[in-house]
């Protein structure tokens, strides 16, 4: 387990003509990595499945001067396999190859027993947060491959290495992730591709104002300030082997 705390900052060129995909770029912690990426010169597939918040964080980027961004609808509920051969051949014909794939999408499900869990809730919570980041990481393996250094990180949380009562469905995909990690960094130890995990502890963002409805939201951190720890993990500067499960605390010095 390897911390990383705010005053970790890159200073590296890394990112100028890298091409990243990030799941649920339209807002939260998707959102200002997008931005954060796309400011440090790399080019970022913002995948999501509304079109019109998507445009809004393009108009955001492109405002700003940053690298233009690629947006790609996609609803991680409902794509099939079709839609991820399409996704390939489609940054393949753009980019030629793919430099890093983070899997940030996710939906809290609902927060309740296991005994009175919604059926339907359970599966369309394994389906975005768990079934969608294994679709998408075996389609996108062979443009990961054809980059030579890429990365695959894995959005977790405290529940996914801590499971807890009523977080049902959430911490079980959560723990999933933590284990398809793991085994994908064993799997491509001996390529030029690394896997991490990372909680990214709480943000200001709507999943944990669902999770949260009671506490002061302004008292956790703006997802920008995690975003930009996660661009030093994504930097040659970073110190984590791959198979790392990664924290970011930017509330402790
Ligand atoms: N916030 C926290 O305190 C916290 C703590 C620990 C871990 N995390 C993890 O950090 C990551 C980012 O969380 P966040 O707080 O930024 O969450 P968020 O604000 O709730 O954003 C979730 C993102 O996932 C997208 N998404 C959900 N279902 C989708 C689907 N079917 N197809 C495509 N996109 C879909 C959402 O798109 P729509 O706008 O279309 O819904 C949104 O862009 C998640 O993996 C979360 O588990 C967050």
């Amino acid at each position: 387990m390897v911390t990383y705390k705010q005053q970790f900052k890159f200073k590296s060129n890394d990112f100028i003509n890298k091409v990243y995909l990030i799941t649920g770029a339209n807002r939260g912690l998707g959102r200002s990595l997008s931005i954060d990426l796309s400011k440090a010169g790399a080019t970022v597939v913002m995948l999501g499945r509304d079109l019109a918040s998507l445009e809004n964080v393009y108009d955001e980027i492109t405002d700003l001067g940053y690298s233009e961004p690629f947006l790609y609808p996609f609803d991680l509920e409902g794509a099939g396999p079709k839609d991820y051969e399409d996704l390939l051949t489609n940054i393949e014909s753009e980019f030629g190859q793919l430099d890093g794939l983070i899997h940030n999408a996710a939906t809290i499900g609902s927060l309740m027993p296991i005994e009175q869990y919604d059926l339907k809730v359970w599966f369309s919570t394994m389906q975005i947060n768990l079934n969608a980041p294994f679709l998408l990481t075996q389609f996108l393996l062979p443009a990961l491959k054809k980059s030579p250094a890429a990365q695959i990180i894995f959005l977790s949380s405290y529940v996914g290495r801590f499971p807890k009562a009523y977080w049902g469905a959430y911490s079980v995909t959560k723990s999933g992730i933590e284990s398809l990690s793991s085994i994908l960094a064993e799997e491509l130890e001996k390529t030029e591709i690394k896997v991490n995990s990372i909680d990214p502890m709480r943000m200001k963002t709507k999943m944990r104002q669902i999770a949260y409805p009671a506490e002061n939201a302004d008292k956790n951190p703006d997802p920008s300030d995690v975003s930009k720890v996660i661009l030093f993990v994504l930097s040659s500067e970073a110190c984590h082997d791959s198979g790392d499960q990664l924290t970011i605390d930017v509330l402790s010095d």
